[in-house]
């Protein structure tokens, strides 16, 4: 049989195959991976002592109450539980800012879902902004900006050893950026890297913003993991009470582990209470397009839990062991050889080692330890009963100090 020429293929027969995300082929080759003592420090994932991701105990108990009380499942709107995105405003910026008429949120399928309606808002502007993206930054960052139509542009962000912030390097990247473009910052816990501003350089990071006119676009999905819930966002905060106009992509993913529940929101932040209105008009016919109205049961458990003081209680608790369990491992891991040493003063889930490519690969293969090719591994992946095996592993390959 000849094969049909291209006008007389099908629609779909057009299309060719999607290149594989990185971080969730990694799931999948795990996943295939017979050894019972694999080590998987691959997608971003809380786990415990146990290696376990356990459903935390205050999710528990708020299901529990929200199956005993909840007297409807009817549709709430394409703003979503509304309920929940003013308890997180709260947590997220402080009441003040909160309750600032020019910010307006709603609630998104988690942090991905408020990237790709902030990116939509952007777009729908029609002012074309550039949308500058560290590098390295989380992989979806960019496609999810350019699936909305927006032009992608990096700036350099760490230093050669990926160890720490070239800030020189940083600021000298996006000195490229027009007036109104967008600059995507992580609001705390660098993903891949860990690598995160201090006070000094988020200050001078917020002059040269204001100056320069950017807008910057905050993703904040890891509040709590760093070094606390006011601490991981204040400097955010000093941001935003400078700029005139912002925007926050949140995730309660992470922080709450309702992973699979995605759980987020959008927070726009305009220069007066009636664009503010006008954002939101966009907002909600935007998510009406995407989605219609986003899933309910991660965001009624997390206003459930933050409605109750005991639950919320609970949680903050349970947060902080997540926290001081990754800051712990971090230390030992940046102890355990010189070339690692920055990990113990990075913060959030996530470091990148000092590995070649075809070193990382080769681990999977001979010793069955899963990191992005990147390098970037999961602390919260690591057990401090091996880290020891997990250093004799990667010393032959790590850089001498
Ligand atoms: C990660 O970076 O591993 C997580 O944010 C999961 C994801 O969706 O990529």
């Amino acid at each position: 049989m000849t094969s049909p020429s291209p006008s007389q293929q099908g629609l779909l027969s057009r299309l060719e195959p999607f290149p594989p995300d990185a971080i969730l082929g990694l799931m999948a080759q795990l996943r295939a991976d017979p050894r019972p003592d694999k080590t998987d420090l691959g997608v971003g994932v809380y786990r415990d002592a146990s290696g376990a991701t356990p459903v935390l105990r205050a999710v528990k108990a708020a299901e529990a109450q929200l199956q005993k009380e909840q007297a409807s499942k009817s549709y709430l709107g394409a703003e979503g539980n509304q309920g929940f995105t003013d308890l997180i405003a709260s947590i997220a910026f402080g009441d003040a800012l909160a309750a600032d008429p020019r910010m307006t949120g709603v609630q998104t399928p988690g942090g991905t879902g408020a990237l790709r309606l902030g990116a939509a808002l952007l777009h729908a502007t029609g002012t074309a902004p550039n949308v500058w993206v560290g590098s390295p930054s989380w992989p979806n960052h960019a496609s999810i900006c350019e699936d909305a139509g927006l032009q992608v542009c990096t700036h350099a962000y760490l230093d050669a050893r990926n160890a720490d912030i070239d800030f020189d390097a940083f600021i000298d990247g996006l000195s490229q950026a027009k007036r109104g473009d967008v600059v995507l910052l992580h609001g705390c816990c660098h993903n891949p890297s860990g690598a995160n501003l201090d006070a000094a350089q988020w200050q001078a990071l917020t002059d040269f913003v204001v100056v320069r006119g950017l807008v910057p676009f905050v993703d904040l999905a890891y509040q709590g993991f760093g070094q606390g819930l006011e601490e991981d966002s204040a400097s955010m905060r000093e941001l935003l009470r400078a700029v005139p106009e912002a925007l926050v992509a949140y995730s309660c993913n992470k922080n709450f582990g309702l992973y699979r529940e995605r759980v987020g929101a959008l927070w726009v932040m305009a220069d007066n209470a009636v664009a503010a209105g006008h954002a939101r008009s966009n907002l909600l016919g935007l998510a009406r397009g995407l989605w219609s109205m986003p899933p309910d049961h991660g965001a009624a458990v997390v206003r459930t839990i933050l409605e109750d003081p005991t639950l919320r209680g609970d949680w903050l608790a349970e947060l902080s062991e997540m926290r001081e369990r990754i800051n712990s491992l971090r230390v030992a891991l940046g102890s355990a050889h010189p070339a690692l040493a920055a990990v113990a003063r990075q913060r959030g889930m996530f470091s990148i080692l000092p590995l070649p490519r075809d070193v990382i690969v080769g681990l999977r293969a001979s010793h069955g330890i899963y990191m992005a090719d990147s390098g970037r591994i999961n602390i919260a992946g690591l057990r401090l009963e091996t880290i020891t095996d997990l250093i004799a592993a990667l010393t032959p390959h790590l850089p001498a100090q």
